[in-house]
């Protein structure tokens, strides 16, 4: 890697001094967005100083090695849902049937394109600049609420069907992050009481549109996967494995639909 410039170094100091633990990295980021313009770095200095969050200031941000468009107001795609599109692109045939619910920048959807080319895949999302940031993102992503606006034809056809749900507890949310509190949307993190409200109504619509033997990934933590479990029995999935993100914290759930629904 090249060695910082006098001005990354100045302006990482003062990410640094901001609370910014990956200033360096922030920095180099911050001045390839200012194009050079002195005036157009400080705002964007002062945006990042304020809290927000990076990929709204630079408008973009990495995903499973792809270059993903974030609109101010969408939920930035964080790297620990990675493995789940990892997941959910060994689950997904060449020529088969995804989707990903609560699509958000359709980060997750993007990957199943890109990696699976010749798939079909339709995404949602209840928030219209989700939409089309993940049209954007050259998803097919559709407005409305979870399965809602699936057409009946993938009834009984889907391979996978994906999703990162709100799933924080609503009493945890004031622990988030200042950067997630303050500036993004509790419609993207809410869970209501014990986070589940949405995973719950996955794991009981999903059989209308999942194949027999299809996938459901859901992305969750802490013990929702436990509060889940006989949910998931009743609804006909088998084999619920769950796995952990790279600092050992629960993170997702893989389930197959036994093919009989409840
Ligand atoms: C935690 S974000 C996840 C976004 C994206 N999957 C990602 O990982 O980057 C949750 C998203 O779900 C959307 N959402 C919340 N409730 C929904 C519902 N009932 N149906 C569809 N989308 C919903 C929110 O607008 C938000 O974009």
């Amino acid at each position: 890697m090249t060695s910082a410039t006098p001005e990354e170094t100045r302006l990482a100091a003062r990410l640094r001094e901001g609370g910014f633990v990956a200033a360096e990295e922030e920095a180099r980021e911050l001045l390839s967005a200012s194009r050079g313009d002195r005036g157009a770095l400080e705002t964007l200095v002062r945006r990042r100083l304020r809290g927000e969050p990076l990929a709204w200031i630079t408008g973009v941000t990495r995903f499973c090695g792809l270059e993903v468009v974030v609109d101010p107001g969408v939920y930035v795609p964080r790297w620990q849902s990675e493995e789940l599109a990892r997941r959910a692109v060994a689950s997904l045939p060449p020529d088969g049937v995804g989707v990903d619910l609560c699509t958000g920048s359709g980060a997750l959807a993007a990957v199943m394109r890109r990696d699976r080319p010749d798939a079909r895949v339709i995404a949602t999302d209840l928030d219209q600049h989700c939409v089309e940031c993940a049209q954007r993102n050259g998803v097919d992503a559709r407005l409305g609420d979870l399965f809602a606006p699936l057409p009946s034809s993938w009834r009984a056809a889907v391979d996978v069907v994906v999703t990162v749900v709100p799933y924080v507890p609503s009493s945890e949310l004031v622990h988030l992050p200042r950067d997630t509190f303050a500036f993004e949307s509790t419609l993207a993190y809410d869970g209501g009481d014990d986070g589940t409200a949405t995973l719950r109504r996955v794991v009981v619509e999903a059989p209308r549109y999942l194949r027999p033997g299809g996938t459901l990934l859901l992305e969750l933590g802490g013990e929702q996967a436990h509060t889940l479990a006989e949910e998931l029995e009743r609804q006909g999935f088998d084999a619920a494995e769950t796995f952990v993100d790279e600092d050992g914290d629960l993170r997702g759930l893989q389930a197959t639909w036994r093919g009989i629904e409840a």
